[in-house]
């Protein structure tokens, strides 16, 4: 990636990131928004991300080798030092000094990390002396997550999704029509089933053709299965209730639905403003609490993409495993089902509602739609059929809901669950 490393601002930046992505959640987005991160200029922007990334993606197998090399847990600063000093050591082909100097570096530049340069120097040394280590999925993934993982997907599937938590994730793109031949050659992309596509291009993505005239967005190809499974049309009425940053708003309104995105957070929602101006796609947006929300219309089409523990993101968010909590997970379920009463006052007779979570817990999932059909029984579900919307055959279960592991799409794709009812 780089044969130097950067100085002291971007690593001291990647210091503050891998900080914040570790001590709660969502705490890595807030960091990427604010200085220092915010204040190097790009480049070096580019290598702090990257730094972090390296680290969080086998921050398992890092702390293994260092729980080998101290006697002591040193304080979470130094070990922070020593996590980004060992990711750069063996997967961002930086050379062994430079690595050991600046890291030395970085704690000499702090007060409370200052009394540790030495015992750095000496397990970062005796690091590169050792060589990389092997990456045992396993050992890539939190203990508590994998065990859920292994008991609700069986650990053959767990293995499997473990492993690509290491693994770099392409970026996929989502058309506002189909794309000329032209255009995807220009981007490299491929096309995957459903209409997605996938691209190995990296650099920044608003200099890629088509960028500017608003031609796609990027959305996980996974993340595009949902809206496509309401299947709308012109005429017809949507609201996607959950709907910050847009991914999903923006294939309800391609798809001719009059479209109303709803959102509880001001700024996030003004990100769906924007990718709608930019597409030059149209929909109403509101800032409100989908569980609150007192605006009397029914729709055709109803989309709930509730907030989660987001589990099934780890390729482009690994923070999420390190930051997550086994206690996350029941709270989130209750507001889903909640979100989902209330959603299901929105649906016209007749009328569709997907329910979907970016997470791998049945709790947020299968046993959504269990407690859902029990208090709703005005509601049926409607089946998916293997390979609608791009939806992978082994991903479809007995009931007919989408249980999409992170490797059922080749190459990987986010976990995702989809259950689509209709309301009698
Ligand atoms: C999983 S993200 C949605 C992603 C989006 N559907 C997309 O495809 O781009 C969850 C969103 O739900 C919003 N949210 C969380 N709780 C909410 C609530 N009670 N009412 C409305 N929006 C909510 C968050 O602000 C966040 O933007």
């Amino acid at each position: 990636m780089t044969d130097q490393p950067e100085g002291l601002p971007a690593r001291a930046a990647a210091l503050d990131l891998l900080q914040a992505a570790l001590s709660r959640r969502a705490g890595l987005d807030d960091a990427l928004m604010r200085p220092p991160f915010s204040a190097l200029p790009p480049r070096e922007r580019g290598h702090a991300r990257a730094l972090v990334m390296a680290a969080l993606r086998r921050l398992g197998p890092i702390d293994r080798l260092l729980d080998g090399k101290l006697q002591k847990p040193p304080p979470e600063a130094v070990r922070n030092i020593l996590r980004l000093g060992a990711a750069e050591l063996f997967w961002m082909q930086a050379p062994d000094f430079a690595v050991v100097s600046t890291s030395v570096d970085l704690a000499a530049s702090r007060k409370e990390t200052r009394p540790f340069k030495g015992l750095v120097n000496a397990v970062l040394r005796a690091l590169a002396r050792d060589g990389a280590p092997t990456l045992e999925p396993q050992n890539l993934c939190p203990d508590w997550l994998y065990a859920r993982w292994a008991a609700a997907w069986g650990p053959d599937s767990a293995s499997r999704i473990a492993a690509l938590i290491a693994e770099e994730p392409s970026a996929d793109l989502s058309f506002k029509a189909p794309p000329p031949p032209e255009l995807a050659a220009a981007l490299e992309a491929q096309a995957l089933p459903g209409g997605s596509w996938r691209t190995g291009r990296g650099g920044l993505v608003t200099e890629w053709p088509g960028f500017e005239d608003g031609s796609w967005w990027v959305q996980d190809a996974a993340a595009a299965i949902p809206a496509r499974l309401l299947a709308v049309g012109p005429g017809e009425t949507a609201v996607d209730l959950c709907a910050a940053p847009g991914g999903k708003t923006l294939q309800l309104a391609a798809a001719g639905a009059a479209t109303v995105a709803v959102d509880r957070s001001a700024p996030r929602l003004t990100r769906v403003a924007e990718n709608l101006a930019r597409t030059r796609l149209s929909a109403e947006t509101v800032v409100a609490d989908a569980a609150a929300w007192t605006d009397p219309r029914t729709f055709d089409a109803v989309l709930l993409d509730a907030p989660c523990t987001a589990t099934g993101t780890f390729r482009r968010h690994p923070d999420v495993l390190w930051a997550s909590r086994p206690g996350d997970v029941a709270p989130l379920a209750r507001s889903q089902a909640k979100l989902l009463e209330s959603a299901a006052g929105r649906v016209k007779p007749g009328g569709r509602l997907v329910y979907c979570v970016c997470s791998l817990e049945p709790e947020e999932g299968e046993q959504q739609v269990e407690g859902f059909l029990k208090r709703q029984p005005g509601f049926r579900l409607a089946p998916i059929a293997p390979g609608e919307g791009g939806a992978p055959t082994e991903s479809i279960t007995a009931d007919g809901c989408l249980r999409l592991l992170p490797f059922h799409i080749e190459g990987g794709g986010d976990g995702f669950f989809a259950a689509r009812f209709v309301k009698a």
